[in-house]
């Protein structure tokens, strides 16, 4: 199983092994609505799908499930329900690679809001909050996931930079 977003800091399924994983000819994009986790129905936080792109590397952990894995996914189905659908894919780990599982939100979803200026989608990020909390604490905690991995990510950590530098809680970025 591929985690790029929440799934990388609460994967809450059970798993023998958690590896550091790439994606490669795909994107990750703040492009996905969310009425049920970061948002409301009648006013959606964002969320991250990934874009398929040539030449593109997505960072994220790979998780090993070898037990339960049909509840498992039966979970993340539910938790995912939100316009993600399951997609097979191949993951590089390390040097190797192997098959996996990624839970995707293609374009042609009922939820999907698609590109917008950064700066368009940073007001909606400080503004939006659902039942899992605010927007802002799914990229900040997704920024520093990232960083923990050393992963590069350009278009998190611009949205991450002018989310934080117009935070009114003041949640600045420490270097
Ligand atoms: C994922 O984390 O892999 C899917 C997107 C999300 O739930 O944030």
């Amino acid at each position: 199983m591929f985690g790029y977003g929440s799934l990388i800091w609460r994967p809450d399924i059970p798993h023998s092994r958690a590896r550091p994983a790439r994606l490669e000819g795909w994107s990750r994009r703040f492009w996905q609505g969310s009425h049920d986790h970061r948002g409301l129905p009648h006013a959606p936080g964002r969320v991250v799908t990934l874009i398929e792109e040539v030449d593109a590397v997505c960072h994220g952990i790979a998780y090993l499930v070898e037990r339960d894995a049909a509840t498992a996914l039966e979970d993340l189905d539910y938790r995912e329900k939100n316009g993600y659908r399951r997609r097979d894919v191949e993951l590089a780990i390390g040097t190797d690679s192997t098959l996996g599982i990624a839970y995707i939100a293609p374009r042609d979803n009922h939820a999907y809001l698609g590109p917008a200026p950064l700066d368009q989608i940073a007001t909606q990020i400080l503004e939006s909050t659902g039942p899992s909390g605010t927007n802002r604490d799914y990229l900040y905690r997704l920024g520093d996931a990232l960083r923990q991995l050393d992963a590069d990510d350009a278009h998190v950590f611009e949205l991450e930079a002018l989310v934080r530098k117009r935070d009114p809680d003041g949640h600045q970025l420490q270097c």
